[in-house]
């Protein structure tokens, strides 16, 4: 199988591309990425002279170039990653939002159904997989923490935090009601994956998750921002009450459940992948001061004192929860790690690979790499 990948060059999609390299050595990994300040190749340093990998320095938006993609590598399998992926840039520019999620991946679908239909097999064996978030469905109602039981047999058992802060979840079939310019450019692009199915009968699949965390994130986004201030003793700036909940999943978790779709999901479904692990903001950053205090050997919580309330995002979403029961049954997914030990795995990572975050928050990364693919 010739195998493109969009986006590997961001945080998700990097986990995916090693994931599939290392797993499959008969399939052709074609990592296509327009390596915008989210897109990094140093995540990839590890696999990058591999045989069955090559990097294709694109834009998903760029039609033509899609379609002479397709074409040359012979593509069977599109597994579509590449998007802006932070609201708090989509509040601030939301044309971009529009033009990369939903005109990139229009231009990705429709590249795809003019190489497969002109094959003999037209879309036999082919498949589109659409990786969609749970900001899709809106925000739920934040009530008082309850304990719940997980389907899970390798996490129910163990002592994981298992709160549910209401009493309705994200299903497959929840309603979509996006608020962010983010969330709209997903679902906008979710409902034209699901148009080419029901229209040309392309085989797609979407899958919609919850937030992910791990190495090689981006640190803008809470976790990596948050671990790294910690560390250099800046600010925490915690948006309005700390009170907003989102349901964490480690992102090899994510990497492996997107494998086992792509490989085993039905046509034409939806799955939600989540780990059923809800936090309040406030309570996963004091976690990770704790952690990034007592890894560092500093006193226990020396660092509270940098929580910083300042003012809340715009339609901030109170609360995220995933059901993911329907992928547990029947495709017997479920998360292989304890939030906890996610947790310590991360924030060691971060404290380890210091170069690989100043190379990120100085820029060096995409002067260097950038120009490296630029007139190939
Ligand atoms: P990211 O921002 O880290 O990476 C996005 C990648 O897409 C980057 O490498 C970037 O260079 C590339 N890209 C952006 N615009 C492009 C374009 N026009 N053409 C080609 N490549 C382009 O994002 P992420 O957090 O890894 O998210 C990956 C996908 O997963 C996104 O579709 C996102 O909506 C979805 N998702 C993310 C999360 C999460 O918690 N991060 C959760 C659920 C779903
Ligand atoms: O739910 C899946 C989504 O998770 C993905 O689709 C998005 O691509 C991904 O970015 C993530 O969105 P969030 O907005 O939930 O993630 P972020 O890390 O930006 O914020 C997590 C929570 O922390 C959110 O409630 C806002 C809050 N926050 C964030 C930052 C960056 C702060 O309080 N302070 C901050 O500085």
């Amino acid at each position: 199988m010739n195998i493109l990948i969009t986006g590997g060059a961001g945080f998700i999609g990097s986990h995916v591309v090693r994931l599939f390299v290392n797993k499959y050595p008969s399939y052709k990994i074609i990592n296509l990425d327009k390596l915008t300040y989210a897109g990094n190749l140093e995540n990839l340093k590890d696999i990058e002279d591999r045989e069955n990998y090559k990097f294709v320095k694109a834009d998903i938006c760029d039609f033509d170039a899609m379609c002479r993609l397709m074409k040359d590598e012979a593509i069977d399998g599109i597994i579509h990653l590449a998007a802006e992926s932070h609201v708090d840039r989509s509040i601030k520019d939301p044309f971009t939002f529009a033009r990369t999620n939903v005109m990139g991946t229009l231009s990705l679908l429709q590249a795809a159904k003019l190489y497969w239909e002109s094959l003999p097999e037209r879309y036999e064996g082919k498949r589109f997989y659409h990786i969609s978030t749970d900001e899709v469905y809106g925000a739920l109602e934040l009530t008082h923490p309850k304990g719940i039981e997980p389907p899970f047999s390798t996490t129910a058992s163990s002592s994981q935090h298992h709160l549910a802060y209401g009493d309705t979840f994200f299903y497959e079939d929840t309603k979509y009601q996006p608020h962010s310019p983010y969330s709209a450019s997903k679902a906008s692009s979710d409902h034209f994956v699901r148009a080419y199915h029901d229209t040309y009968g392309m085989p797609t699949i979407v899958t919609n998750c919850s937030n992910n965390y791990g190495p090689y994130q981006f640190p803008e986004k809470l976790i990596p921002l948050f671990i790294n201030n910690i560390r250099h003793r800046k600010p925490l700036p915690v948006y309005g009450k700390g009170e907003n909940v989102r349901d964490w999943l480690y992102v090899e978790d994510h990497a492996r459940a997107i494998d086992l779709i792509f490989h085993k999901g039905k046509v034409a479904e939806t799955y939600n992948i989540g780990g059923f692990n809800e936090w309040k903001n406030i309570d996963i950053i004091k976690v990770l001061i704790k952690t990034v205090d007592r890894v560092l050997g500093r006193g226990e919580f020396e660092d509270l004192g940098l929580i910083t309330y300042v003012t809340d995002r715009a339609g901030h979403d109170m609360r995220y929860a995933i059901d993911s029961t329907k992928l547990q049954k029947e495709l017997g997914w479920e998360p292989s790690l304890q939030f906890e030990e996610g947790i310590e795995k991360t924030v060691r990572w971060y404290l380890d690979n210091q170069k690989w975050m100043d190379n990120v928050t100085s820029g060096d990364y995409q002067n260097y790499y950038s120009s490296m693919y630029d007139n190939r």
